[in-house]
């Protein structure tokens, strides 16, 4: 039985703990919450749960077997740093951390971690996600020629006050939420070489926080990515990725699943029942969050690598920090 410590007791870490209590091999032991409200309705929900009064508390539990951590992004650094200095195996949502400051140091630490070390991305061990990246790697639609990708919020509404709202702290839609689909898209082709990116940065002023980025990227073997990602008060959402071959198309979305396009063909619903989240062999019941926690609890147990590990959470915060630095300078940026 691995017992789990948690940093963070918001939205991320109500939901990690929820799927985590129910893991047959995995229970609940210790938390902590900046917020003494949070910590209290965290641990009313789940008694189990003792409340620590610090992170260190928490990480150095002899109990605690497992680190994960859902505080928010301009707090993971603080975070990585007592958990790392623990051994122990550990969970931090992504992105890795906010500035490229954190990232220099945080970096190699991560990379050379002697124990397990996974970073959010759970589309990775969405069903969609995994067959996507498989069938691309098989040949499925030749060779990958170009990539869309829009993950459109239309109805935000996060306010000013809020650390989502706050740039420098989250990162806009391009840190929080683009940086899952920047990842998929470095599992796909690879660290781009080069990336050019217009955005709005969440200007300070308006009545109502907002933000937007369009960027593309290109591919080490030219594969061109174009990505749009935004945090809007009106009009429609969508999150949708598209792959074009020389043979054909996959688009994976969050309406239709996984879809084949071939020239001349009925579109093809590529089925995602059977699809096992990477080395687990028992079949998981559940959404991708649930898939996650049970392959990552399997690989603590096992001894297996994550699917989203220091590589990939090092490699998307590179691309989204450069994708920022080319908005903010109006210039390509060199990888
Ligand atoms: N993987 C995903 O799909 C996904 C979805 C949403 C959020 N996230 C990420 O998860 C992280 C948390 O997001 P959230 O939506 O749960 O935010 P949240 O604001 O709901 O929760 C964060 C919690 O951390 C607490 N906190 C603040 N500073 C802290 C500190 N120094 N130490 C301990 N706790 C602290 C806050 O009081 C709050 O309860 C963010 O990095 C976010 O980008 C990932």
């Amino acid at each position: 039985m691995i017992g789990v410590g948690i940093i963070g007791t918001g939205r991320m870490g109500n939901a990690h703990a929820g799927n985590l209590s129910k893991h047959p091999r995995a229970r609940l032991v210790t938390a902590y919450d900046v917020n003494p409200t949070q910590m209290d309705a965290f641990v009313k929900k789940f008694p189990e749960v003792k409340p620590a009064a610090t992170v260190e508390e928490v990480v150095n539990n002899p109990e605690v077997g497992f680190i994960v951590i859902t505080s928010p992004t301009y707090c993971h650094a603080e975070g990585l740093r007592a958990a790392m200095a623990t051994g122990k195996p550990i969970f931090c949502e992504k992105p890795l951390c906010r500035t490229a400051e954190e990232l220099k140091e945080i970096a190699p630490l991560i990379s050379s971690y002697s124990n397990l070390f996974a970073v959010g991305f759970v589309r990775r061990y969405s069903a969609g996600g995994i067959k996507l990246l498989e069938l691309v790697k098989a040949g499925k639609i030749g060779k990958p020629i170009c990539c869309s990708i829009d993950c459109l919020v239309g109805g935000w509404k996060r306010e000013w006050g809020d650390w989502f709202a706050d740039y420098g702290k989250s990162g806009g839609c391009t840190l929080d939420m683009l940086a899952h689909h920047i990842d998929l898209a470095n599992g796909l082709f690879g660290v781009p070489a080069s990336i050019y990116a217009r955005a709005i940065m969440m200007p300070q002023g308006p009545e109502k926080p907002y933000d937007y980025i369009s960027a593309t990227t290109t591919s080490k073997d030219g594969v061109i990515c174009n990505m749009e990602c935004s945090w809007l008060r009106s009009g429609p959402s969508d999150n949708f990725m598209v792959v074009y071959g020389e043979k054909g198309a996959l688009k994976k979305s969050d309406a239709h699943g996984l879809q084949f396009f071939a020239p001349g063909q009925p579109v093809e619903d590529i089925p995602l029942d059977d699809v096992k989240v990477g080395e687990l062999e028992e079949k998981v019941e559940g959404d991708m969050y649930v898939r996650e926690m049970a392959a990552i609890i399997d690989g603590i147990e096992n001894g297996h690598a994550p699917l989203a590990g220091a590589k990939q959470a090092i490699e998307a915060m590179k691309v989204a920090l450069g994708m920022l630095e080319s908005a903010e300078k109006g210039k390509v940026v060199l990888l």
